[in-house]
Order: C-alpha cells, then structure tokens, then sequence
C-alpha cells in the first residue's frame, strides 16, 4: 500500500489527528515501578488536538446561518456549502453530497448524511441503501425524476459513523434553507435523524414513523406535510420492517395523488 493509499485508509476510518512521533507501549509504562515518575519523553507527549477553540463552534454555527441565508437559488447553496469550512466532516470527506433529482419534484426525500459510494461519486444514494430506496420508489411508480433527495448532513462522517448531533446542528441552516428553495409539497424523511432534526421531536423513528407532521419553517409559505420512515440501511440489516415502511410509501403515494 502506498504512503498516500495508506494516509486515505486512516482518514476514511476517522484518524485525523498525529499524537506522537513513536509508538508508546503503555504497557510496559504501567508495569515499570510506581516510585520514580520520570517525565515523559518529549516525543511520547500527546500534541494539542488541532481542532477549533470552543468559542468556534457558536461562530461557525452562525457563519452557517448568514451563509444558508444569503443563497438565493440552489446553485448559490451549493455553492457557499462547497466554500464553508466551518464543520470537521470536510477534512476528512472528499467532496460535498448535495443532491439528487428534480428540484421541480413535489416529493423531498431527506437521508442522514453521504457513505462512502455517495463520498465517491457525490451524489446522495447511491450504494446499496440507495438502491434499496430506488426499489421502494419504484413500488409506488416513482423514480428519481420524479423526487428531489438529499440529506441533513452533506459530508461523509469518517467510517460511515452516524453524525454526531453537534454536526447535525451544524448542518441544520443548510438543509433548512434547501428545503425553503425546493419548497416541495410533501417531505419524507429517511430514518430517526432527519426526523429528530427537522421535526425537533426527540421520539425513535419506531413511534415518529408512519405519521403525517408538518415541518414548519422560515422562508416557506406554509407548513409541509412530512413522514418518517425507516432508514433503507435500517431495512437493508432489519428486513422484517419492510412492511412498514412499504406501508408509509403507500401513504405518500396517495397523498401525493390528493394533491392532484
Ligand atoms: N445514507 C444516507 O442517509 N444518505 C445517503 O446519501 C446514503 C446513505
């Protein structure tokens, strides 16, 4: 493997810090006797995190919001995601996941945040949670023309590990402002996270799923109708909630038929 694949290797599996030159056994550290503390070598000390100081997490909180704010069309939005440098996520993913399908659609669909597959090729949904999500669209006569995906976190958290929630809260000005420039007729919600996020409900996605809510928000004109659903991954590794979820897309489709 090459000093470069190697570097990738860690950084996908969220080593993103050096905190020492040699390896340190604390082993045998533990074993030596407890009476003469030497101080550590110089080398074996663990370096600062370079991460932000705390009073960067409200900054860039706030720089997400002016920056959400200001676009205006959702080539700017994508554009000022592409140019924030406020959230971690971005030095260890590769690219921006914006989104997917048609910004005309009437249906938003909202995932958690890109794996590795969407990571790659930047587009959200494209491994195999996505095709499951293909396949469960398809049931109810939909294709991708026909919705507008995306997810509430645009960059791939490192090892495909769930975001944590400061990075949801991060991102919310972002998918906020996405959805105020889609302004869709119906949301549905892929998985617990978005629901939490979007919703502010703090319920699992077993009692939040299947239920019509609406998403209020500012910059709409008027509250949209939204459900959660399982996670496709979810379905993917718990197959027997298929049913359900088979059950909320049947929902959707007659909803989306009622608005004519
Ligand atoms: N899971 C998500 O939530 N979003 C994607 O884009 C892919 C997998």
């Amino acid at each position: 493997m090459s000093p470069q694949h190697l570097l990738r290797w860690y950084l996908e599996a969220g080593v993103d810090e050096t905190i020492g030159e040699v390896p340190v056994d604390r082993y045998a550290q533990s074993r030596a006797p407890a009476a003469a503390p030497r101080p550590e070598p110089r080398a074996e000390r663990i370096a600062p995190p370079p991460s932000a100081p705390p009073s960067a997490v409200p900054e860039a909180r706030s720089g997400a919001s002016q920056l959400a704010a200001a676009a205006t069309t959702l080539e700017a939005l994508r554009a000022a995601m592409e140019a924030f440098d406020g959230c971690a996520l971005k030095k260890t993913c590769q690219r921006t996941v914006f989104a997917d399908g048609n910004p005309e659609a009437r249906l938003m669909l909202i995932g958690e945040a890109p794996g590795a597959d969407e990571d790659r090729q930047g587009l959200p949904f494209v491994g195999v949670s996505g095709q499951l999500l293909d396949r469960m669209l398809a049931s109810i006569g939909l294709d991708r023309n026909d919705v507008y995906i995306t997810n509430v976190v645009p960059w791939r958290p490192p090892g495909n590990r769930k975001p944590e929630p400061a990075e949801i809260a991060l991102c919310l000005p972002f998918i906020q402002r996405h959805i105020a420039l889609v302004d869709p007729a119906l949301l549905l919600f892929l998985g617990g996270a978005p629901a939490n996020a979007l919703l502010a409900r703090v319920e699992g996605i077993t009692r939040l799923r299947g239920r019509w809510m609406d998403y209020h928000a500012g910059g709409l004109p008027r509250p949209v109708p939204a459900m959660a659903t399982f996670h496709p991954a979810y379905l993917l590794r718990t197959p027997i909630h298929k049913r359900e979820s088979w059950q909320d897309f049947r929902a959707v489709r007659k909803r989306l038929e009622s608005l004519g």
